[in-house]
Parts: C-alpha cells; sequence; structure tokens
C-alpha cells in the first residue's frame, strides 16, 4: 500500500527455505534454492491485488454451506458417548452446533482409517452419525498423513504394493514417527498415489460416512528429526522391527534402478555434483535458532515424486499435494464440494482445502492475532480460515473465551477446539459464555447468506467489468485504500464491504477504540446511525457481553432468520437490511444454490438497488431460487424522513412500522420471490 491509496503486490513462487527479512526500509528474501519466478500485480485496489493473485495461484474453493456454521472439537473426547453427550449439551444450551468433530482418539491405535473398537466402536459411531444427520449436523474426523508401519495393516500393505511412499536417499522407503509410532508418508507430489490415497479414503467411508476431513501434521511434522534411527528410537509400535526388515527388503520400496540412474545423470533439483542438501551452504533461520533444515520433519535428500523431487525442494509443498489428493478423492467420492481443513497450506491451497491457524495458546495475544492470521489468509487466497475459539494450549478463561467467540463467530471458518491437558471449552461451560455464543452465533447464521455470497464471489472467475471480489472478510484499508489512518489497523475487521466487527481482545476492557473510516456507519443493534461522516476514532463502551458491530451507509446485507443448523436457516424467509449512504442509496447482492453440488450452474443472483425510496430486486441465473423461501422483510436505516405506507409490486404492503428515533422503518407481511424481480416503493 502507497500513501497514495495505490496497492501492488510482488509473489515469489518459490517452495524452498526462504529467510525473510524485515528492515526498516527493505524486505530481504533469501531462498536457498529453487526457481526466481516473479509476478507483479498492479492492482491498483487492494482487493484487485489479490485477485490477480489469485488467478495465478487458483481461485478459492467454494465451501459447502453448511461447513459455514460453527463447529466444536476437543482433543481428548475419550468415546462416543462423550461426543453424544457434548452434541445434546449443546442443543439444550440453544447454542447452534453444525458439526461435531473427533481428534486423533477415535482411532484405533491412532492408525489412519481405522476405529478404535472399545471406545469408538462401528455401529454406535454409526448411530451417531445418523443421529447427526438427521438433526441437519454433520461430522468431521482427522487424517494424518503418516501410515502406520505396520504388516497386515492394509493402508500400509497397499502403500508398499502401489510404491504409494516418499523414499530415503537410498530408495527405501522413508520411516518417520508420528502418533502410531514409526510411519510411512504418502508421495503425494506424486499424482499417481492418488488412487492409492482415495481407495484408502473410500474404505473408510464405507466403515463411517463422515461429512469432511482434517488434515494435520502435514508440513510433514515428524517427532524424529529426519529418518528415525528404529534401533534407538522409543516407538510404540512393537511390530516395526520385523515389518522394518520387509520395508528394507521389499522390492517395491525401492526406487527402480533405471530411475536412480537417471537422477543421478540428470542433476534433477538440487541434486548436482557437491551440493548436498542435507547441509546447504547458508542456513537458513529455520526454528529462530539455524536449527538443521530435517528439524522434526524430514531429511532433505527424501525422495518425492517417485525420486523425482527433493525434500529439500519440496518440503513447502507437502500439505498442497496432500490437499489437492484429500480433495479430489472426496469430491469423487461423494460427488459434492468437499470441507478439508488443512494444518500446512502453500499459494494455490485455497482452491482445494480451507485452514486452521495451528495450535494457539488461551492468551488474550493470542486472540488478536487471531484476527491477523484470519486476514492474511484472505490475502494469501484461503478465505475459510478461523483459529482455535478460546485457545488450544492452556485452560481458557470465562473472560477469554467470551471475547474470543465474539471474534471467532465472524471467522469464515469458526470452531471451538483445544488440546487434551486443557480443561473442557465447548461454549456451553458457563452460562456467561453461553449467553454471549447465542447472540453472537445467531448474528452470524442471520447474516450466512452474505458469506456465501462473499465466498461465491471470491470463487468465481472475475470479469473485467465487475469489480475486484477476491476475500471475505478484509481489512479496512481493503475498503478504504486511500485512507491511511486504516492501514495500521489490525483489531478491527470487514466482513465483506459493509458489516464492521470491533472486537475487544484486550483482558480486562470494557470500552473499545474503534477507528470509522469516512463513511456512514450504524450501530447494529439499535439500527440508529452512530457515525454521520466518519474519519475519526471514538471511544466506545464495549462490556463483556458485548460486540462492537457497525453496518456501512451504502449497502444492502442479504439475511435469512437463523436456525440452529444451517439446514434449519436456510428453510426460513429472507431479509434486506438496507444502509441508506447520505444521498439515500445503497446496493448489495446475494447468490443462492442448493449449498452443495460441484455443478453451479443452477443458481440464482439477485443484485439489489436503493435509491431514496424505491428498492428493486433484479434476478440473473437459472431460476434455482424458485425453490428457495421468499423475501418476507426489509429493514432501511438512515431515512430522512417518516414513511407511513409502501408497496411491493404495486400491491400495498400491510406491516410498515417507522421509529422516528432511529429513522429505520420495517417492511413486513408481505412475501415475494426471490426468483423474480421485484420492486418495492415507500413513501
Ligand atoms: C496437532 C494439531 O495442530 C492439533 O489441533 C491436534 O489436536 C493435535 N495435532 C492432535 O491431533
Amino acid at each position: 500500500m502507497r500513501p497514495s491509496g495505490l496497492a501492488h503486490g510482488v509473489f515469489l513462487r518459490n517452495s524452498n527455505g526462504i529467510d525473510v527479512v524485515l528492515g526498516s526500509n527493505s524486505l530481504l528474501y533469501r531462498t536457498i534454492g529453487g526457481v526466481l519466478d516473479f509476478y507483479f500485480f498492479l492492482g491498483p485496489h487492494p482487493e484487485g491485488v489479490v485477485q490477480q493473485y489469485q488467478e495465478v495461484i487458483g481461485r478459492p474453493h467454494m465451501p459447502p454451506y453448511w461447513s459455514l456454521g460453527f463447529h466444536n472439537c476437543r482433543y481428548g473426547y475419550p468415546n462416543v458417548e462423550t461426543l453424544e453427550k457434548v452434541v445434546a449439551n449443546y442443543s439444550s444450551a440453544m447454542i447452534p452446533l453444525e458439526t461435531m468433530w473427533t481428534d486423533i482418539d477415535y482411532m484405533d491405535q491412532y492408525r489412519d482409517f481405522t476405529l478404535d473398537p472399545n471406545n469408538f466402536p462401528q455401529d454406535k459411531m454409526n448411530a451417531f452419525l445418523d443421529n447427526l444427520h438427521s438433526n441437519g449436523q454433520h461430522y468431521v474426523v482427522i487424517v494424518d498423513p503418516g501410515i502406520a508401519i505396520m504388516k497386515g495393516y492394509p493402508p500400509y500393505d497397499q502403500g508398499l504394493e502401489e510404491n504409494a511412499f516418499i523414499k530415503d536417499k537410498n530408495g527405501n522407503v522413508f520411516i518417520g514417527r508420528v502418533w502410531p509410532g514409526y510411519t510411512a508418508f504418502t508421495d503425494f507430489m506424486n499424482f499417481d498415489t492418488h488412487s492409492y490415497w482415495q481407495d484408502q479414503i473410500a474404505s473408510f467411508l464405507q466403515l463411517l460416512p463422515v461429512d469432511g476431513l482434517w488434515i494435520d501434521m502435514n508440513e510433514i511434522s515428524n517427532f524424529c528429526s529426519g529418518a528415525c534411527s528404529t534401533e534407538s528410537a522409543d516407538g510404540v509400535n512393537t511390530a516395526i522391527h520385523g515389518s522394518e526388515q520387509r520395508v528394507k527388503n521389499s522390492q517395491p520400496t525401492r526406487l527402480k534402478s533405471k530411475t536412480r540412474t537417471r537422477l543421478r545423470r540428470s542433476g534433477t533439483g538440487n541434486r548436482r555434483v557437491g551440493f548436498d542438501p542435507t547441509n546447504p551452504p547458508y542456513s537458513i533461520n529455520n526454528f529462530g535458532n539455524k536449527a538443521p533444515l530435517n528439524t522434526k520433519t524430514l531429511d532433505m535428500d527424501a525422495l518425492h515424486m517417485n525420486g523425482a523431487a527433493l525434500e529439500y525442494n519440496a518440503h513447502n509443498t507437502f500439505g498442497l499435494s496432500e490437499a489437492i489428493a484429500t480433495n479430489k478423492a472426496l469430491e469423487n467420492l461423494k460427488k459434492k464440494r468437499s470441507f478439508i481443513i488443512s494444518r500446512s497450506t502453500f499459494p494455490g491451497s485455497g482452491s482445494h482445502t480451507g485452514h486452521w491457524t495451528g495450535d494457539n495458546h488461551a492468551t488474550f495475544d493470542d486472540l488478536e492475532h487471531s484476527i491477523i492470521g484470519m486476514l492474511n489468509f484472505q490475502l494469501f487466497g484461503i478465505p475459510l480460515v478461523g483459529s482455535d475459539i478460546c485457545g488450544f494450549h492452556d485452560s481458557t478463561t470465562v473472560e477469554l473465551c467470551t471475547r474470543w467467540i465474539e471474534v471467532g463467530a465472524f471467522y469464515p471458518f469458526s470452531r471451538d477446539h483445544n488440546d487434551n491437558q486443557s480443561h473442557p471449552q465447548e461454549l456451553y461451560r458457563w452460562p456467561e459464555v453461553a449467553t454471549v455464543a447465542r447472540k453472537v452465533l445467531s448474528i452470524r447464521y442471520s447474516i450466512l447468506p452474505l458469506y456465501y455470497t462473499l465466498f461465491y464471489k471470491a470463487h468465481t472467475p472475475v470479469t473485467m467489468t465487475t469489480p475486484p471480489a477476491a476475500t471475505v472478510t478484509r481489512p479496512l484499508f481493503f475498503e478504504f485504500p486511500s485512507d491511511v489512518n486504516t492501514f495500521g489497523i489490525h483489531t478491527q475487521f470487514l466482513i465483506g464491504p459493509a458489516i464492521m466487527i470491533s472486537p475487544v481482545s484486550t483482558q480486562g476492557a470494557t470500552t473499545k477504540n474503534v477507528y470509522f473510516p469516512r463513511a456512514r456507519w450504524f450501530d447494529w443493534y439499535n439500527q440508529s446511525v452512530a457515525m454521520e461522516k466518519g474519519g475519526e476514532m471514538v471511544n466506545l463502551p464495549a462490556p463483556l457481553d458485548h460486540v462492537l458491530i457497525h453496518i456501512r451507509g451504502g449497502y444492502i446485507i442479504p439475511m435469512q432468520e437463523p436456525g440452529m443448523t444451517t439446514v434449519a436457516s436456510r428453510k426460513n424467509p429472507f431479509s434486506l437490511l438496507v444502509a441508506l449512504d447520505e444521498t439515500g442509496s445503497a446496493s448489495g447482492d446475494v447468490y443462492l444454490d442448493d449449498g452443495e453440488s460441484l455443478d453451479m450452474s443452477n443458481y440464482t443472483f439477485v443484485n439489489f438497488s436503493c435509491s431514496k425510496s424505491s428498492l428493486t430486486g433484479s434476478v440473473s441465473g437459472t431460476g434455482w431460487a424458485k425453490s428457495s423461501p421468499p423475501l418476507s422483510s426489509v429493514t432501511v436505516l438512515g431515512l430522512d424522513g417518516a414513511v407511513s405506507k409502501a408497496t411491493l409490486n404495486g400491491q400495498s404492503i400491510s406491516n410498515v412500522h417507522y421509529n422516528s428515533t432511529t429513522q429505520s422503518v420495517l417492511l413486513s407481511g408481505f412475501q415475494t420471490s426471490l426468483a423474480s424481480d421485484f420492486t418495492i416503493i415507500w413513501e
């Protein structure tokens, strides 16, 4: 961003280790390999920069509608009975729970694609899942990339047979160690392995038809630094020694000798004479202390792509390649949009997966950082993002968890999750947290049509005639690029162009300094004008149960009566919140479809436009909204005179409720389909 309000972007497409050094007036990149592919995006609008970047790396994935509901997880749920109780407790606390998650606890000895027969037996798990589904709820489980090395365990045996694993420098299966003990890792960069991965997911879906997958530990995270020395490692899978022999001796695990010769001759990647990837001439500041590059991951001479790529070059792309394989598998198997959340990402990941920002702590600092994380990932082309609400490590407090749900309710991906070492923190545990959760999640659910429309715009390639659209939540400067006061603000953010959230992220604070960029702003709760012109900072009361929300004049927000699930919400009527600017105008839009089809050709798009005393809806698309609920109320804020009557397409509207204090009007008692153009006029 330049003070002039013009934005540009520079993208260095490079997957090697990089030091990034921020000086007082410089930014220095030192990469230790790879190609120097630079892209320059000229904006000049910040949203345009991100959109141009996404044209290069891939537009974001269109999430299924249900995934925008609230999610709950915890590491350490001991059994299916506990899962049932948690779901029931959310329901009796009247807190909307869309999706229940389970961490590695559900697996048999932490092996992927299995169920613990004692604590999470298949029959009870299927009954649990059927129950969730009949309530319109969903279920997601974790999958790690480390496949337990264990003879007789089908994912391992099949991986060996199909030559699906990453190799060490000698062409043997690379042995790491993760939760199940010694593990092999799928060579996702070799696209031939994707059918192997799909087969594993297919078998698991037969066992338990989960709705989405959470792909963790995919940096790759390894409990050994480099290959485990299996003699000394205190691994837990005791059968390792037998199977390790098999790994060493069996033919399919070794690269074909022809391939090895080809690699030696061609000098693929950094395999040039004298170059040792395990000891490069320049050490980046790994872990902040120049730790060896294999620290808690693979050796840099490990081999991907059936031997064609070194870990040294490929390390940072592993999460991306796993996301590609997982997305393909879920789409092929379910014939619907996938839902995946990945810990490791790379430019392009957003086309296949969403992201959560990893293991944070239950501190106010990390609550504040979560806003930066969320906004950064909008820039990175991965808009479906959120942090562990209430904090992952350490036990949360009532105050922190309350403040956190006030922010987290508005993350594009909204999930409460914590560690097995910390106290449980489901939102119903404390009455204060539960009350606020009900309030803010009902606001979230009421604006889900807006979130979904923003995702649609980010996902859809933009023509030259439409304004740039690439993010779901955005920093203030994205909408007010010529206001330098907005550039440094990270404790306030926008949902789309028009809803400004100003959360408290400081312990003990009961007020908040809110910067209002130059515009007319309305208070979300009392619907009156909070700021006529903007351009100033105001200290506002923000008691513990209150998150400040303002609506920008000039915009129309599509809303829907909130339910306890997205399925229920989607059956409720639509409403419009029209916030007039100082000229009496406003505009907005909504995208509607079935929320899950891969083929998005059956849809409705409605443009709303309001000028003075007339609001029109003009419809395009293929008529999907014929089967969706009608528009049944409109609220207009910022009127310059009283309103006593109104018509819809020439027919009088029965309920016209003008509020002279807030100068707003609520029009209701009518129904109009969003599949047809309409005009509402008031006087
Ligand atoms: C690390 C992940 O970041 C965390 O969210 C998860 O709970 C643990 N792995 C256990 O699977």
